[in-house]
């Protein structure tokens, strides 16, 4: 795997490439597991080249504690894109992402979809990741770009942000990937104890269980929805920050299920410090 540390040294490599090679881009901040493995080996399938980004990027960071805590573990990261045969890494620092910081932010209006979620519940949050990707994407200039389903709002903003910008880029989702235990692969997930991840695994639990009785009985989806937020809520250890019944395409919550949109639970909880978010497809 060739590692690019500048833009400069990352584009006069891509200048020389073959014409006509397509290029994969994984962006990612690093403390890699086997969710983004899946989407390296998806983009290996589907491109004749892969670059795999790792930035903890400061801007999308509400809470500084958080940025400092976030895990960085960058020789285990390579020695895990090696095994998997990424051929390259971009690896930038601040001052090459942002020459002058704070950057101007790259956030344009999308509407209701930023007000809902993690766009209500993390500040600024989105603008970070919008500004982060744009700049990502105008140095990498990728064919296709790969993104997790657990970050299902990212995916939508990245999405809409993309008509808003001339770059001819696919983006393409990937399923979350569960441990056997049925919690979402996360990079924050190393910072829970083994106590605060058997807490953690209320999530999947509940999320399945309103999966299927939302399937049983479509009709009563309001009051499923206001059960399973109390049985979340009375489990000691674990913060609700919110249960929310959305639209895929616009995010927007829906009380009966519509007939043409997919329709998907999201949550984000605390389980002692660590912020958590998952969601399923109902
Ligand atoms: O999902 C992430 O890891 C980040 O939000 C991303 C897309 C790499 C931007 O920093």
């Amino acid at each position: 795997m060739i590692i690019f540390e500048t833009v400069q040294d990352f584009r006069a490599f891509m200048d020389e490439r073959s014409v006509g090679q397509t290029l994969g881009f994984v962006p990612t901040m690093g403390a890699l597991h086997q969710g983004h493995l899946n989407l390296v080996k998806k983009s290996m399938q589907d491109n004749d080249l892969t670059v795999c980004s790792i930035f903890v990027n400061p801007t999308q960071f509400d809470n500084p504690l958080d940025l400092e805590k976030y895990p960085r573990t960058l020789d285990a990261d390579i020695a895990k894109l090696e095994q998997v045969g990424c051929n390259l890494l971009f690896l930038p620092s601040v001052k090459e992402m942002y020459p002058v910081y704070p950057p101007i932010l790259f956030a344009p209006d999308l509407g209701m979809m930023l007000q809902v979620m993690e766009g209500r519940h993390r500040p600024g949050h989105f603008a970070g990741v919008m500004t982060v990707v744009k700049r990502l994407f105008e140095i990498i200039l990728p064919n296709k770009a790969y993104f997790g389903e657990k970050d299902f709002q990212q995916l939508r903003v990245i999405q809409k942000m993309l008509e808003h910008l001339s770059l001819d880029i696919e983006v393409i989702p990937f399923p979350t990937v569960r441990e056997k235990s049925g919690l979402a692969m996360s990079s924050r997930n190393v910072r829970l104890t083994d106590e605060e991840k058997d807490l953690a695994l209320h999530i999947p639990r509940v999320l399945l269980h309103l999966q299927k009785r939302v399937s049983e009985s479509p009709d009563q989806m309001s009051a499923i929805l206001q059960q399973t937020t109390e049985e979340l809520n009375s489990i000691s250890g674990l913060k609700l920050e919110y249960l929310d019944i959305v639209d895929e395409n616009t995010l927007q919550n829906v009380e009966v299920r519509p007939a043409d949109v997919p329709i998907r639970a999201c949550l984000a909880a605390y389980i002692g410090k660590i912020r958590l978010i998952d969601n399923m497809r109902l």
